[in-house]
């Protein structure tokens, strides 16, 4: 007999088992499909997408092992502490990260059961429209069902951009699933693309040895982040000794005895070899809609592959949404996560909304980056009156303790009525100091909001405020 479900969610990443997990709570019956990399003892699909098996959480360990490395093979010396014949165990490193995952995905799996929600295995593609809803065809190693649900909701994702001329293996020239296995530190890394991949990549192998050149065909760096941010940054990477080199074309990469030789022409149009031992490709991601067979229910895709929503995330297909990756907006887990929720509460009929402008970005390196809201050139260029306040961490008293007086946080108020527009953070956890920034802006909080309002001392969070007092020119401590 056919299975039905008042809602089927095609994907099991970020915004795919949040939707499904919210809209259990809310009452409905569940069913969620997943068909990534089965695991050969489980035979169970490998659940949290992206971002648990081969995005955040993996690099998020290896940027914290590679950090405690650097820390105390360099850094520890001024706290009057000697360590000597500091190593790194690269395959215990890498034991450590695939631990975190088989972890927080099998906490998926819980959650699911928990919930009392579906796990389909297998891969989804729809069959067609049904009178009360679609019928979709859930393809897995067991063989074909047809199931039926109401609603779909589309959390498919997205998969490396590749580009012509430089063909992954991911063994020796790398996207984000091979970059993320090595055994052993590159002794040279090549980089294409100068984003939050290669940056956070790059940064990882730099602190455990290799040499790291970023090839980036934009002519300048970080274009999205705030100005002072991208040049506080560029300045402190390359005193940390990663290459980076702008306004390239990337030419043919070949593999050699040595490892891979990538032509490339630099901004001044001189043609160079670029030689290094593992190449990482890092130039973005693209929607994952492959096997989705969208024409049996009406749909096709925009021209960059993504599937075309409104601001609720329905789909020009009543009854079908989607979310996260495979639509438009910022390709973070904390969007797609929101977009799950914000589903499958309209499903319920509230009224759920999302302020995109409010959505937090982090990049992480060290020292971390992260903003909400407008950068100043954003404002400029709008024409929007605007003040700024900036406070450096090197006057705080908690950043000197950490020994992380690297940065600054810079925050942007409007030029009347004080509301904060934006604020931008380079500097030690900077990932979790935004938090508070984009609280207040989803509040329409003003610079004296937070400037009035009491911060523990000491501790990171009063650069903050401070930031915020140097708005109205009375910062404290500076
Ligand atoms: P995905 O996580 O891609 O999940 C989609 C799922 O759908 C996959 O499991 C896939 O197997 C499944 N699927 C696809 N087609 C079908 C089908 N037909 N049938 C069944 N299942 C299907 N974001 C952050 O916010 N912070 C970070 O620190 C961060 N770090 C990252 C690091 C790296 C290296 C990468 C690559 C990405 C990172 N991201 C980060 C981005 C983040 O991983 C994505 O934005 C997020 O995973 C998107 O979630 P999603 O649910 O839309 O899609
Ligand atoms: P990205 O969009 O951040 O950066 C890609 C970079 O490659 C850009 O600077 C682009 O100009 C450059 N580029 C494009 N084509 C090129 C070419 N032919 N030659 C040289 N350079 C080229 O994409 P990335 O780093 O691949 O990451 C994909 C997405 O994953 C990010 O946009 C982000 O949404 C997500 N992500 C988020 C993280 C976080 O939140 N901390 C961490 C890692 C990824």
């Amino acid at each position: 007999m056919t299975r039905k479900f008042d809602i089927l969610v095609i994907g099991a990443g970020p915004g795919g088992y949040i939707a499904a997990i919210r809209a259990a709570q809310l009452g409905f019956s569940v069913a969620c499909c997943e068909f990534n990399a089965y695991d050969s003892q489980e035979h169970e699909p490998r659940l949290g997408g992206t971002c648990l098996n081969a995005g955040c959480i993996p690099l998020k360990a290896l940027v914290a092992s590679s950090e405690a490395y650097e820390k105390t093979a360099h850094s520890l010396s001024s706290h009057g502490i000697t360590v000597n014949g500091v190593t790194i165990d690269v395959a215990r490193m890498q034991q450590r990260k695939e631990e975190i995952v088989t972890r927080m995905t099998g906490g998926i799996q819980f959650l699911f059961r928990k919930n009392k929600i579906t796990l389909l295995k297998g891969q989804a593609s729809f069959a067609g429209k049904t009178e009360t809803g679609f019928r979709i065809t859930i393809g897995g190693n067991d063989g074909k069902e047809d199931v039926v649900a109401q609603k779909v909701i589309i959390a498919t994702g997205s998969k490396a951009r590749h580009i012509p001329n430089v063909k992954v293996d991911n063994v020796t020239i790398c996207d984000n699933e091979g970059a993320l296995k090595f055994t052993e530190a590159p002794k040279k890394l090549g980089v294409i693309g100068a984003g939050v991949i290669g940056l956070e990549l790059g940064s990882v192998w730099r602190r455990l040895g290799a040499e790291v050149t970023v090839l980036e065909v934009m002519p300048s760096f970080l274009g999205s982040a705030d100005e002072s941010v991208s040049r506080e940054a560029a300045k402190l990477f390359l005193k940390q000794g990663l290459r980076i080199k702008l306004g390239v074309r990337i030419g043919q990469a070949k593999l050699t005895e040595q490892g891979i030789s990538i032509a490339f022409t630099d901004d001044q149009g001189a043609e160079h070899l670029l030689e290094c031992d593992k190449l990482i490709v890092s130039v973005g991601r693209v929607p994952n809609t492959d096997h989705l067979n969208l024409e049996a229910v009406g749909l096709q895709t925009d021209e960059r592959g993504f599937i075309p929503v409104n601001d609720h995330c329905a789909t020009a297909a009543p009854g079908i949404f989607a979310i996260g990756d495979v639509v438009r907006g910022p390709m973070l887990a904390h969007k797609a996560e929101d977009e799950g929720v914000m589903v499958a509460e309209l499903l319920a009929g509230q009224k759920p909304h999302i302020d995109y402008n409010t959505i937090p970005w982090v990049i992480y390196t060290t020292p971390e980056i992260a903003w909400v809201g407008k950068t100043e050139q954003q404002l400029r260029s709008e024409g929007h009156d605007y003040k700024t306040g900036m406070f450096p961490f090197a006057a705080n008293g908690r950043a000197l303790g950490l020994g992380d007086v690297e940065g600054f946080v810079k925050m942007l108020a409007d030029g009347k009525t004080d509301e904060i527009l934006g604020v931008h953070i380079i500097g030690v956890n900077a990932s979790d100091l935004i938090a508070e920034a984009a609280l207040a802006m989803e509040f329409r909080a003003s610079s004296e909001d937070i400037a009035r309002t009491c911060h523990p001392h000491p501790s990171l969070s009063e650069a903050i405020r401070e930031a915020a007092l140097a708005i109205d020119k009375r910062a404290l401590n500076m």
